[in-house]
């Protein structure tokens, strides 16, 4: 065996990234992005000029999309075709958009079934929103990270002016709370605390204080 299934959800912002990252890197597993997968097939069907409520075309887009995640020092890269949109893929409106398709039955469909072939040989840290409930119900472990809103938006505001975005508190704070509202209340695995999960508030702590935490807990399971 490769090693662990571990899984990491929770809300926008509370930092499951930056432990799902630091955590690969201290294991040596994969990490598995799956907030990426949702991201590339929003840029692809903005690019295409789709319907967001066409959920015929965007299940198909989802199932048939040539896109790539490619592990990196630090996370990783996502190629859409030959093109790198890593940076892309980043922006408030594709924020946005991610979690517009992401309500998509026959979209959620398509990624999971990419998910569960990635995942299954063990040795992943799964980041998302559904890892734990319904995509890896048997995972090893599982993680809640979460945060107040408050403080989510906070170190929001802070990465989007550091990439030199124009935006202000307010429509961070707005953008985040619409987004948790789409991903909590959608029929199709909505964002839950998985059952069995331990759950780590990080409104505050600090990414090495959480990265300890996390890494303390696994040592009980190995
Ligand atoms: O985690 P990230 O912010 O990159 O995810 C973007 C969007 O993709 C989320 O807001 C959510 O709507 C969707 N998502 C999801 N299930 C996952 C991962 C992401 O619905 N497992």
């Amino acid at each position: 065996p490769k090693g662990l299934l571990i899984t990491i959800d929770g809300p926008a912002g509370a930092g499951k990234s930056t432990v799902a990252k630091k955590l690969a890197q201290k294991l040596g597993y994969l990490y598995l992005d799956t907030g990426a997968m949702y991201r590339v097939v929003a840029l692809a069907a903005k690019r295409l000029g789709l319907d967001f409520q066409d959920e015929e075309r965007l299940g198909e887009l989802a199932k048939t999309l040539d896109f790539k995640l490619v592990p990196r020092e630090n996370g990783v890269s996502v190629f859409l075709g030959e093109e790198d949109v890593s940076q892309a893929i980043r922006t408030p409106e594709i924020d946005r958009l991610s979690s517009v398709v992401a309500r998509v039955p026959g979209v959620r469909e398509a990624l999971k079934t990419r998910q569960q072939a990635i995942g299954k040989e063990g040795g992943v840290i799964a980041e998302g929103r559904d890892m734990g409930s319904v995509v890896f119900p048997d995972a090893e472990i599982k993680f809640f990270i979460t945060a107040s809103l408050e403080a989510r938006a906070r170190r929001r505001y802070k990465e989007q002016k550091q990439k030199g975005l124009n935006i202000s508190f307010e429509e961070v704070l707005t953008n985040l709370r619409e987004r948790d509202e789409r991903d909590s209340k959608r029929e199709v695995a909505p964002l839950v605390i998985p059952e069995g999960a331990i759950i780590i508030d990080t409104s505050e702590l600090s990414p090495e204080q959480v990265l300890d935490m996390v890494l303390k807990e696994i040592e009980k399971v190995k």
